[in-house]
């Protein structure tokens, strides 16, 4: 039996970018969410601090999953409330169904709270997001930029009361237009 490689979280540095892009590319099998990445990195469309990577421990250090979190708003009136947006989260193939996915989505999520954020949505699978307490972001009153995302649009509240504002719309950088 092959022992299992273990592997550490941490912040997004440099020397990851490739590894990055490789992770998206593989886990999506296509371009769209490795762009997404590169492109907001490119417009400084997120915080490092709130991009985290599984790195594999020891030998040449692979990367082998990837979340990230970045800044979004949910406009309500004329006074846009501050919010992130999960994704894309990718495992390498290989590496799935070992707790690396879910690993990132705890700390990840920690360090958005640790950041001050209230609210994190995500367009995903209710089936998977759901085990981190995400719910139907209808039930809050937030609606998608895109009205096809609805039975995937979820959100979570980092804080207590995060969520006791009122009805509000998500709008997403231009970035997010091509995924
Ligand atoms: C989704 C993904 C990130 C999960 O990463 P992971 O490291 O395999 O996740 P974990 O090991 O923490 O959890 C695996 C569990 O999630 C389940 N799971 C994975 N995708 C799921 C989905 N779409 N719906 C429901 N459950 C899902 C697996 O069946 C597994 O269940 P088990 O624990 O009962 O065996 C990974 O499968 C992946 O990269 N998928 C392709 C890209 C993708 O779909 N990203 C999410 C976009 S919203």
């Amino acid at each position: 039996m092959s022992k299992a490689l273990s592997w550490t979280l941490q912040s997004e540095q440099p020397r990851h970018a490739d590894g990055i892009d490789r992770v998206h590319r593989r886990a999506f099998q296509g371009e769209n969410a490795a762009g997404l990445v590169r492109r907001l990195r490119a417009e400084g469309g997120y915080d490092p601090s709130l991009s985290l990577v599984a790195e594999e421990e020891g030998g040449a250090g692979e990367v082998l999953g990837h979340v990230l979190f970045s800044p979004i708003a949910i406009v309500r009136g004329d006074a846009p409330a501050p919010a992130l947006a999960l994704g894309p989260l990718g495992v390498l193939p290989a590496r799935q169904s070992q707790g690396i996915g879910s690993a990132l989505v705890r700390a990840g999520l920690e360090a958005c709270r640790k950041a001050g954020y209230g609210i994190v949505l995500v367009l995903g699978d209710p089936g998977y997001y759901s085990r981190f307490g995400f719910l139907p972001a209808s039930g809050a009153r937030i609606e998608p930029p895109r009205p096809e995302w609805a039975g995937a649009f979820q959100v979570l509240a980092l804080l207590p009361g995060a969520l006791d504002v009122g009805r509000g719309v998500a709008r997403y950088p231009e970035a997010f237009d091509d995924v």
